[in-house]
């Protein structure tokens, strides 16, 4: 092995593409996961490459500055694409301590873990913070986009906790010459994300005819990318990102929620031979979000000049994907909503 990455939250949505793609991708590169397998985090995500040579799985508290030091030193560490995180927003309004501590008090201790280990010997090292486009507030409906030059103006506990996390990732750059990079994407889509974000638990929603809660009028607008596009944007930057540079990751791809959710149910509709459009009934307006931003719309222009990244998949070629893997995957949803998985891997990792 050249190469020793660790993937932080790579049992998460996100991160097991990641780990999928790099193991997959670099056999020479050796893969440690490192996993606090919280409620959103499955190992059943990664059973296609848990038994490949080049891949570890290590259990572990990213909050926990002694074992992270302790993990940076057993693996003499070259890189860091960090994923770890809480993620939900409405549970941030509920709980903004756990965002505070996970988001923030975690990164901390990640970027002190390797600065100490790396000690400036900076050469082939690299710290990849992913970020989302929630730091830099909301926009209204006038065209514009968010850049790498908007102001940070987070709304959410999940949103500040995120901008600070940026903030301490630059600020270890700037003081201590950490090589570090960050990037800010928009709503990602796609197999594997838990049943509480809106496409999944919709999806999961119209097949048992259960209803959809839309927040507000449904007019808030997200831009969604697939979650393998995103995966490719993070290899790309991983190697040939500049150093201290901020990238932003989109799709181009503005969605009215209530728009997204009548396609969600014409898809599942017509997947499960059902007459399309016959489950909009399940539709339910429900007291808005606090603080809901209203719109979310990224320029990656930046990233397809520089580095030729550009998004693979057309919106509605995405989705079908992906209602398709959640209607063939019905045992992976009841098996993340049962809460049965914590509790078995609560049991075979303890005392680790
Ligand atoms: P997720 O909630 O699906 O997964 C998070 C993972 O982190 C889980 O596996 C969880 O067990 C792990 N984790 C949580 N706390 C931990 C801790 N203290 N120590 C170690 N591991 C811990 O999240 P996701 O949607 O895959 O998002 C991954 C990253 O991408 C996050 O940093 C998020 O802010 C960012 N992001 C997400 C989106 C999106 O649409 N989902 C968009 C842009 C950016
Ligand atoms: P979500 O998937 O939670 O992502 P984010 O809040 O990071 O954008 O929500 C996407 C959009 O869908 C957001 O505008 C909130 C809305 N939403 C609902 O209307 N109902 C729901 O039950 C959920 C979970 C989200």
């Amino acid at each position: 092995m050249n190469k020793t990455i660790v993937i932080t939250g790579g049992a998460g949505f996100i991160g097991s593409h990641v780990v999928r793609l790099f193991v997959n991708k670099y056999p020479d590169y050796r893969i440690v996961n490192l996993d606090k397998l919280t409620y959103a985090g499955n190992l059943a995500n990664l059973k296609d490459i848990e038994s490949k040579p080049n891949y570890i799985f290590e259990k572990g508290d990213i909050c926990d500055l002694d074992a992270m030091r302790q993990l940076f030193q057993r693996y003499n560490v070259d890189g860091v694409i960090h994923l770890a995180a809480e993620s939900h927003v409405d549970r941030s309004i509920r709980d903004p301590f756990t965002f505070a501590r996970t988001n923030v008090l975690g990164t901390l201790s990640l970027l002190q873990a390797a600065k100490e280990q790396w000690n400036g010997n900076w050469e082939g090292k690299r710290f990849y913070h992913i970020s989302t486009d929630e730091v830099y507030g909301a926009l209204p409906f006038d065209g514009t986009l968010f850049t790498e030059h908007t102001r940070y103006d987070p709304h959410s506990p999940y949103s500040a906790s995120k901008a600070s996390s940026d903030h301490f990732v630059r600020a270890y750059h700037d003081t201590y010459g950490l090589p570090v990079v960050i990037t800010n994407c928009s709503n990602n889509y796609g197999p594997y994300q838990f049943p509480e974000k809106l496409i999944p638990l919709f999806i999961n929603n119209i097949r048992h005819k259960k209803p959809l809660p839309v927040y507000g009028k449904g007019e808030n607008v997200r831009d969604w990318l697939f979650v393998e596009d995103h995966a490719r944007a993070i290899d790309l930057i991983y190697h040939r990102g500049r150093t201290a540079e901020t990238y932003n990751i989109g799709g181009f791809n503005e969605w009215r929620n209530i728009d997204l959710v009548r396609l969600l149910v014409r898809t599942v509709d017509r997947l499960l031979g059902r007459p399309e459009g016959s489950d909009e009934p399940l539709i339910t307006f429900v007291t808005d979000r606090a603080g809901h931003d209203l719109r979310y719309a990224i320029d990656s222009s930046k990233l397809k000049n520089e580095l030729g990244w550009e998004p693979s998949l057309q919106f509605e070629e995405g989705i079908e994907k992906t209602v398709k893997w959640y209607l063939d995957n019905q045992a992976w949803l009841d098996e993340v909503t049962s809460g049965e998985y914590e509790k078995y891997y609560e049991r075979m990792y303890a005392g680790r």
